[in-house]
């Protein structure tokens, strides 16, 4: 049985109710709830954008299905707090962790999800007591990539050593970053920006594909792409998964660079890959 949510209604058509109670609480109905009894369920359901609602809605349909005995498989494309699984300060939460350990005890028998952060590799891992299955939409990026530059040939790299897993395949090499510590002025935003990009390796005349697994403020892939052209690339191309493009990043991206993309993991104007031929399973 598939149960698909109205946040995934770009992809597929949805089979879950969402509405609001006057006083904004959540409210979610699964009509076809007869049908789940008992059964295997896959849920498509995003997690992002409107992470905390999303995770609670997450977490009502998972305690309906559950209520009926169904096996559930959660497909979430990009996973929230999927940078917070490491502390840098003493007393800071673990989220990765939270949420993991949340979605394994409302019944989900594995997460499906998209280079998640954490993870940096394809496959079956197991996190804070949940399955989860991690596709990679490397080969699909670079793909589409080959299609825009022709027949030139195309270097492959990632602007951090993080992204590395991306690219070793396609003989890629890393940059290295180097974030600052958390920004004191920044008022109740807990944000570490990025100090500098650093190469070690030639890309004069070269075209650059820069692949990460996320582009969120645009910091990394703004200095790396000002690092690729200033070593004298001849063209140079961004791409990520997971596209959340804040503040005007997208615009400064469209401007330095000869073209950005990602995955429609999460909606946005340049969601140019489609993710949904490695979402369907089975799993
Ligand atoms: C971090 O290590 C990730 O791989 C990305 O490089 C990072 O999260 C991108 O964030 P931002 O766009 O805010 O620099």
């Amino acid at each position: 049985m598939y149960l698909i949510a109205p946040n995934f209604s770009d992809l597929m058509e949805p089979n879950i109710e969402f509405k609001t109670f006057p006083d904004g609480d959540s409210y979610v109905r699964i009509n076809v709830i007869d049908k789940c009894q008992g059964e295997d369920v896959t849920l498509f359901h995003r997690l992002y954008p409107k992470q905390n609602t999303a995770i609670f809605n997450a977490t009502q349909i998972l305690h309906t299905l559950k209520r009926v005995g169904a096996r559930v498989t959660l497909v979430s494309p990009y996973l929230p707090y999927s940078r917070q699984d490491k502390t840098f300060l003493m007393g800071e939460s673990l989220s990765a962790q939270v949420l993991c350990k949340l979605l394994n005890d409302f019944g989900t028998v594995k997460l499906v999800t998209v280079d998640c952060h954490f993870l940096k590799k394809e496959g079956e891992s197991e996190y804070s007591n949940l399955k989860i299955q991690n596709i990679s939409a490397n080969k699909m990026l670079v793909e589409h990539a080959r299609k825009k530059v022709g027949l030139e040939p195309l270097e492959i790299i990632s602007p951090d050593q993080g992204a590395n897993y991306l690219i070793s395949e396609f003989g890629g090499k890393s940059m290295s970053k180097v974030r600052g510590q958390y920004d004191s002025t920044s008022g109740e935003e807990a944000y570490r920006s990025v100090q500098k990009v650093e190469r070690e390796f030639d890309v004069e005349g070269k075209t650059i594909l820069i692949l990460d697994d996320m582009i969120s403020t645009g910091g990394t892939m703004i200095k790396a792409v000002e690092n690729v052209k200033k070593g004298g690339a001849k063209k140079v191309f961004c791409a990520a998964t997971h596209g959340f493009f804040l503040n005007d990043s997208l615009d400064k991206l469209r401007k330095i660079s000869d073209g950005v993309f990602t995955t429609n993991s999460i909606p946005n104007p340049v969601a140019e890959v489609d993710l949904l031929p490695l979402l369907k399973g089975p799993f």
